[in-house]
């Protein structure tokens, strides 16, 4: 039995989780199942993405169901697509993503568009999507996942934040765009945060939020406003950002990135 009627009243009965089967999109999982939400689970992980949706089943009672699907590629939007097509889906956070961080140059170029595709290709197909089905429903909730680098430009870490400043700037405009019609969209700027997303962006984090503590205030946050910054590291990070100019803000995001991959070139 739900302790979040209201919540299952307005998002429910189903919730699509993209990057369910690690860090904040696991996170997400979980927090929507205790509060009674059956959840479709969307990762390329098979076999971790079953042992979450058997842990979700037995522990809280709701229904789960997995695509095994590569975001990246047209065959893994649409077996998305298909697996939802008959469920009343409610809401859907698109946390899968990835990133990369060191000198640009240094990078792999198949890499970099393949986290375009990724954090903004798929992002921005899923929302189409699904923002389709919510406006015919007339209710609903769309989280993206966006981060602290998003509000000015990062040497070191500069295709990264520039996906996620189109990942911001497309939750911005849909939030006023979608108010009309019953849609509540949330933008989600964590700052690090304790994932395997350090290890596959190379990149050195030092203090690092939960991603549990992510979801869970990301969620309390859905409808009633445009972006949350979960944790304190963010909030920090963001407000003592905010009253200097976006040329500073991107010169001390710079030296915060030389600091965090550094290793790279030890
Ligand atoms: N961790 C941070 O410090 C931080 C801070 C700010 C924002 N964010 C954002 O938060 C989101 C989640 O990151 P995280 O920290 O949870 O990272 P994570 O632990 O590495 O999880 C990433 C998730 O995305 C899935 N994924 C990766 N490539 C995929 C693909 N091609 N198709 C489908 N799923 C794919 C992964 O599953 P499979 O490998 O099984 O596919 C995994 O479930 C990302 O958008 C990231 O940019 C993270």
């Amino acid at each position: 039995m739900s302790t979040h009627p209201s919540f299952l009243n307005r998002y429910g009965p189903w919730a699509l989780v993209t990057g369910a089967s690690d860090g904040i999109g696991q996170s997400f999982a979980v927090a929507l199942a205790r509060r009674g939400m059956d959840v479709v689970l969307v990762a390329r992980r098979r076999e971790k993405l079953e042992s979450l949706a058997q842990k979700m089943r037995q522990e809280h009672s709701v229904q789960c169901r997995v695509v095994a699907a590569d975001l990246t590629t047209a065959e893994g939007l649409a077996a998305v697509l298909e697996a939802t097509s008959e469920l009343e889906v409610g809401l859907a956070v698109c946390a899968a993503g990835f990133g990369t961080a060191g000198p640009f140059l240094d990078g792999d170029l198949d890499n970099e568009l393949n986290l375009l595709q990724l954090n903004c290709g798929a992002t921005t197909a899923l929302s189409w999507h699904f923002g389709k089905r919510l406006a015919t429903r007339g209710q609903g909730g769309l989280i993206l996942l966006s981060s602290i680098v998003a509000f000015q430009g990062v040497p070191r870490s500069a295709h990264y934040a520039a996906s996620k400043a189109y990942v911001q700037t497309l939750a911005e405009g849909l939030q006023l765009e979608w108010r009309g019609r019953g849609i509540d969209v949330l933008a989600v700027a964590p700052g690090p945060v304790n994932t395997g997303f350090a290890s596959r962006s190379q990149l050195n984090m030092g203090k690092a939020e939960s991603p549990d503590v992510v979801a869970e205030q990301s969620l309390k946050g859905l409808g009633r406003g445009g972006t949350v910054r979960p944790g304190m590291l963010s909030k920090l990070l963001g407000y003592s950002l905010a009253m200097t100019p976006r040329w500073g803000r991107t010169r001390i995001m710079g030296l915060v990135m030389r600091g965090m991959t550094r290793h790279q070139h030890a």
